[in-house]
């Protein structure tokens, strides 16, 4: 045996395993182990564990035939069984010899051999081929190389197997890991969403003051009600207050109730969304926009819980669980003084910070599709949406974010008449704002132009090679190989002072 080509075909070997996924990369070996070093129907077998048979996996051939053995079974069985190498120097002659995978036409003198595949002493595989027979001991050195063969096979297998393994454990984790997390009526695969609805999960068995912060859109109040919903509360009401949305002179009755005859109009006393939302939660929304005077009120709701109607003289013990939303910076209000510091402190013992919807892209498409699913329900359309809209769609800014999605792919159910939605169908605001951002962004990447990193390189030499000669430019140009006017022109390219 050439040893200098064998050296040749190791070396090659290893780098076709090394550079490509193991399945892909074996027929390749095998091939390879044709033509450098003239073995023939070269054939890996490999142990399939639930069959607990010895599957053909590739040969050098292109096609690999559906052949398996037992263990014990032929020559491939045995080495299988074993563990050891084997040769058997004409097949003709061996009654053991099966002709199974190739069903060879046998003429003249033809060697077989196989080695096995071992990780760890168990045998996972088998490597055979077939080799026009010489003297005896250059097949035994065919041998000894075979098996080198099929250790560094069986290393690679090993290693693929076991990143495959990983990854596929990895994904069952994550799976479940998803599937608990995840909630009805809320999309979203983003790690952003799944940090939020961890967060969800985790107050939502206390009853502690929750804060949901985030812009207008986001899904602060489906969230809220998701706390709800998953709280030992659940069978009780969930109330919502929209301070924003309520006159100020009328919030103060609504929150808190009133007594019959308590002000002109007041015919009968009437219940407050607090004393509602005994035992269950209180969802106090747009709180930033609550007026200064009725934050006071709040706050001591928050700290007695205990509510006192107007004109009434009682007080009604709550036992309410509080979840206030805000699209403002609660902390600059309370700088400006318009909010109360004491309130945001009692508000802000869990705060959840939801990301709007352009900082979560990947969650796009998935909410165009669930969206898409719900109002073709709706509506009893089939309306279907062509994938270089939803590509815009996914790049647009959402300023207001889920709402203003969900409203958008409403309208396009509610208005194509012939069941498909096209980019002449995206608003032209959508489609212009998309591609203001996208030359905004290159304009910016080519005036960053950052210097190279060769340039850099280049820089710091010249720097050293100045320092090392005195800073006498002739001197240093001689240490770089430059002409003295070349490191001039670097000096000034790159602001570098000279003492
Ligand atoms: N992750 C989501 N999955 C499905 N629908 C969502 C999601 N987030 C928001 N929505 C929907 O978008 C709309 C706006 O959400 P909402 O909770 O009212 O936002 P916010 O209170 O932050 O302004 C609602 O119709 C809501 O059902
Ligand atoms: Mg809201």
């Amino acid at each position: 045996m050439q040893e200098k080509l064998a050296l040749e075909a190791i070396y090659e070997i290893s780098k076709v395993l090394g550079g490509e996924p193991v399945d892909k990369s074996l027929p390749y070996v095998l091939r390879l182990l044709e033509k450098l070093m003239g073995f023939e129907r070269v054939t890996l077998t490999m142990v399939d564990p639930e069959a607990g048979e010895l599957v053909v996996r590739a040969t050098s051939n292109t096609k690999a035939p559906q052949v398996s053995f037992k263990k014990g079974e032929g020559i491939i069985g045995k080495v299988w069984k074993h563990g050891i190498p084997m040769i058997i120097p004409d097949i003709s002659k061996e009654p053991e010899f099966l002709n199974k995978v190739w069903k060879r036409n046998i003429k003249g003198k033809i060697a077989f051999m196989a080695v096995p595949l071992k990780v760890e002493g168990k045998v996972i595989g088998v490597l055979s081929c077939d080799r026009e027979y010489t003297k005896k001991e250059s097949m035994d050195d065919y041998l000894r190389f075979l098996n080198m063969v099929a250790g560094l096979i069986a290393q690679h297998v090993r290693t693929w197997q076991k990143f495959r393994d990983e990854k596929r454990a990895l994904e069952i984790e994550l799976k479940r890991i998803y599937s608990n997390l995840k909630i009805e009526g809320i999309i979203g695969k983003s790690t952003a969403i799944m940090e939020v609805l961890e967060n969800v999960h985790k107050v939502a068995e206390t009853s502690a003051t929750v804060l949901l912060m985030g812009e207008s859109g986001v899904g602060k109040e489906v969230l809220a009600r998701a706390i709800h919903f998953l709280s030992p509360r659940a069978s009780k009401p969930f109330i919502k207050v929209n301070c924003a949305a309520i006159p100020e002179n009328l919030l103060e009755a609504e929150l808190f109730g009133y007594e019959k005859g308590a002000f002109t109009g007041a015919y009968v006393s009437k219940k407050g969304k607090f004393a509602l939302a005994h035992e269950g939660t209180i969802f106090l929304d747009e709180i930033g926009d609550m007026p200064l005077p009725l934050q006071a009120k709040i706050l001591r709701v928050l700290q007695e819980r205990e509510i006192e109607p107007l004109g009434s003289t009682k007080v009604i013990k709550v036992d309410i669980r509080v979840i206030a939303a805000t699209n403002k910076d609660l902390k600059k209000l309370v700088e400006k003084g318009q909010f109360r510091e004491d309130l945001y402190y009692r508000l802000n013992v869990i705060p959840i910070y939801v990301p709007p919807l352009r900082e979560r892209r990947e969650d796009i498409p998935l909410l165009i599709g669930y969206f898409l699913d719900k109002f073709n329900k709706e509506y009893k359309k089939e309306v279907v949406i062509e994938p270089e809209v939803i590509d815009i769609l996914t790049r647009y800014n959402w300023p207001g974010n889920v709402r203003e999605l969900q409203n958008l792919i409403e309208r396009f159910v509610i208005l194509s008449s012939d069941g498909v939605i096209r980019r002449k169908d995206i608003p032209r605001e959508i489609i212009e704002s998309v591609e203001k951002v996208e030359a905004a962004a290159n304009v910016s990447n080519t005036e960053r132009k950052l210097p190279s990193t060769i340039e850099l390189m280049e820089k710091e030499q010249i720097e050293k090679a100045l320092a090392e000669s005195g800073y006498v430019i002739k001197r240093a140009a001689k240490l770089l190989g430059m002409t003295p006017r070349q490191v001039s022109y670097r000096i000034k390219k790159y602001g570098i002072k000279l003492p």
